[in-house]
């Protein structure tokens, strides 16, 4: 049976995970987008021996996304280990590309254990461009 967009979507996110450079943390994070489009973009988490410099794997991917032209967010997909959901300036970041969108919490230790929100359940009011 072919796989759904969702299911594409979570592969990507595991894959990526596996390419984090987590030398300090240890903490692999792998995160993919879909697009109103259609298209599915990844990113993961990027350390550095600064420690502060670190990316997070959703902003790796959003910036991903975007430099390939891609603004509407339809779905992102986080797989760490335990399912862990983004960090508060990840939801902020990716709330500028969809609100609305759906959040797929994947435990990379077992997969089945993935769990599913919205971004406005996990950050609501965010701050938007309705401000300015
Ligand atoms: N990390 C992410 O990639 N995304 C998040 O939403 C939270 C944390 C990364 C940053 C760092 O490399 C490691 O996880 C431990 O904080």
């Amino acid at each position: 049976m072919d796989k759904n967009p969702k299911q594409w979507l979570s592969t990507a996110a595991i894959e990526c995970r596996a390419r984090a450079h987590a030398p300090y943390s240890k903490f692999q994070v792998g995160a993919a987008l879909l697009t109103a489009s259609g298209e599915i973009f990844a990113g993961c988490n990027v350390e550095n021996a600064s420690y502060g410099l670190t990316i997070c794997a959703e902003r790796v991917a959003i910036g991903t996304a975007v430099a390939a032209g891609h603004k509407q967010i339809v779905a992102v997909a986080v797989a760490s280990s335990g399912g862990h959901s983004p960090c508060g300036a990840c939801r902020q970041v990716l709330s500028e590309f969809g609100p609305a969108m759906e959040v797929i919490l994947i435990d990379a230790d077992d997969p089945t254990k993935t769990r599913t929100t919205t971004l406005a359940a996990l950050l609501p009011e965010q701050f938007s461009s309705d401000a300015l």
